[in-house]
């Protein structure tokens, strides 16, 4: 799964930082809501073109296709225009999106961490956030409060690769094919299709319920939605 969709997802769960934390309050007359120094914007600006712009753009216009999975279950570099999602995250999301890549969560981009320091990574930020509409930078600066720290990458990868542990499941049913459990819209149910039938498994694996799931508010048969 692509880290960005997995971690919008997860958003969820993530408590979101403070953003600007930490980050330096000279601002440039030419951008003087913003966090970053036209300083930092021009050294973003040659770190993006080396480093970023053979797969977002050199605008950081991504590619057309970025919401159309490959052949494998990739998704193509997005914008980071603010045409896309990347807006939808805050400062440190975007800052280790950056240093770590998104290989671990199943995604295509590699890390930056032995190539770029902290202080370069915040420029190349403010250079793509530079290509953002005012009211989208907006509605990105308003948008996150005081929280908790983000959960590790590694938390968040266990989490995604976690599955029921299907033991006595396959003790009662012996012999008869199951497929693969896929988390269901509902947190902690598993959903697995054996013949033309739905099970619901708990995390644990201990407990299954059989038949098919009514989303009750709109009347949508969600077992029958993948
Ligand atoms: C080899 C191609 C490639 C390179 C080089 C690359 N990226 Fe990415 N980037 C991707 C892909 C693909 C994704 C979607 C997630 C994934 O597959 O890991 C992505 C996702 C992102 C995201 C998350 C976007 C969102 O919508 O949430 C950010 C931010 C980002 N890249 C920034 C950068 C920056 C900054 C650089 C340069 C330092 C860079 N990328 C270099 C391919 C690349």
């Amino acid at each position: 799964m692509n880290l960005i969709r997995t971690v919008q997802h997860l958003k969820l769960l993530i408590p979101a930082l403070l953003i600007g934390a930490g980050l330096t309050q000279s601002v440039a007359a030419a951008s003087a809501t913003r966090w970053y120094s036209l300083q930092q914007l021009e050294q973003g600006r040659t770190l993006f073109l080396q480093h970023c712009a053979v797969c977002h753009g050199p605008r950081a216009e991504g590619t057309s296709n970025w919401q159309q999975p490959d052949a494998n279950g990739h998704y193509p570099p997005p914008p980071l225009n603010g045409s896309a999602h990347a807006w939808h995250h805050d400062l440190p999301l975007l800052q280790r999106t950056i240093r770590e890549g998104g290989q671990k969560l199943g995604g295509q981009m590699p890390p930056f961490a032995q190539l770029l320091d902290a202080p370069q990574i915040d420029s190349v930020i403010a250079y793509f956030q530079s290509q953002w509409p005012d009211e989208v930078y907006q509605k990105w600066s308003g948008k996150f409060s005081a929280g908790d720290t983000l959960p590790s990458i590694d938390d968040l990868a266990r989490l995604l690769n976690k599955k029921p542990d299907l033991a006595y499941l396959k003790q009662r049913l012996q012999g008869v094919e199951i497929g693969t459990p896929i988390l269901s819209p509902v947190k902690q149910l598993y959903q697995i299709q054996f013949n033309d039938k739905y099970l619901y498994l708990t995390e644990d694996g201990q407990y299954a319920i059989i038949g098919e799931m009514i989303d009750l508010k709109n009347g949508a048969n969600l077992s029958k939605q993948k």
